[in-house]
């Protein structure tokens, strides 16, 4: 399987990013799947049902979020109609949506996971318990070619925690929620490709994706000022690539994506 996981899409600039780079990869790469994780699509608050419908045009299979998921209050009775949209897993029960999805892919399925960090974030159920109790219901081989742990987190400690709690029984666990990518793509020992965070699909002059003066002035005043706005250069794509192997559903290749914008330009070779 070669799958494509993009981070954070932060506003109009990082839709376009993923519709202008991602039809290509998708081609290129022959990409059996593409997750991307869209909390900050709207104008760098949540996602609306048809920014949803834009991603999937570009060619996204599955929409992750964190914990902007609900800022576009329209998404909430939306969700429960959209399989591929996927909330934190280890939300509160009643919370509508889903935390995860079987998706089919390559005559095959994939386990796609959306899970949130608790360090320096919300008081949330135990994401490390969460995902013991759905790797018990799903283990790796036969139909389920693999499995992809999107961890929407903080701190980098969390998240190589959890990375190394799933190592070997999972094919990728990949971070999001920093908006920067980290130079740390590996292959774990036991066979789980690990990246503490994707970096997003935004304007990198910026801060975190959104305009720099007001960003700026807000910690230098301590003043809460206005709503921050996304910026509207062109963003990076930032992504990371994943090529897992057919029998074990553990990953063979790794390598981090980075097209357009400001970043360096990264793309691994076919
Ligand atoms: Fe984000
Ligand atoms: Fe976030």
């Amino acid at each position: 399987m070669i799958i494509l996981f993009c981070g954070d899409v932060v506003g109009r600039s990082g839709r376009d990013a993923v519709k202008k780079h991602v039809p290509i990869l998708r081609q290129e790469f022959a990409l059996d799947l593409v997750v991307v994780n869209a909390e900050n699509a709207a104008g760098g608050f949540g996602l609306t049902e048809r920014i949803c419908g834009e991603l999937y045009d570009a060619g996204v299979d599955i929409l992750t979020t964190g914990n902007h998921v609900w800022d576009q209050r329209q998404i909430i009775p939306y969700i429960d109609r959209d399989p591929c949209l996927l909330r934190p897993a280890n939300f509160p029960r009643a919370t509508p949506g889903a935390g995860w999805r079987l998706h089919p892919a390559g005559g095959r399925s994939v386990l796609v996971v959306n899970l949130m960090g608790r360090l320096f974030m919300d008081a949330l159920d135990d994401p490390f318990a969460r995902l013991d109790d759905l790797l018990a219901e799903h283990r790796l081989g036969g139909d389920l070619a693999a499995i992809v742990v999107d961890f929407h987190a903080e701190a980098s400690s969390e998240k190589m925690a959890l990375a190394h709690f799933a190592d070997g029984r999972v094919s990728a666990v990949f971070g999001t929620h920093c908006h920067v990518p980290t130079a740390d793509a590996q292959v774990l020992p036991g066979g789980t490709a690990y990246q503490t965070d994707a970096g997003m699909c935004g304007d990198y002059d910026s801060v975190i994706g959104m305009q720099k003066e007001p960003s700026t002035r807000r910690f230098v005043t301590k003043m809460p000022g206005e709503r921050p706005q996304p910026a509207e250069g062109e963003a990076t794509l930032c992504g990371i690539l994943l090529e897992t192997d057919d029998s074990s559903g553990l990953a063979r290749m790794v390598e981090p994506v980075r097209l357009g914008g400001r970043l360096t330009q990264h793309l691994p070779r076919r």
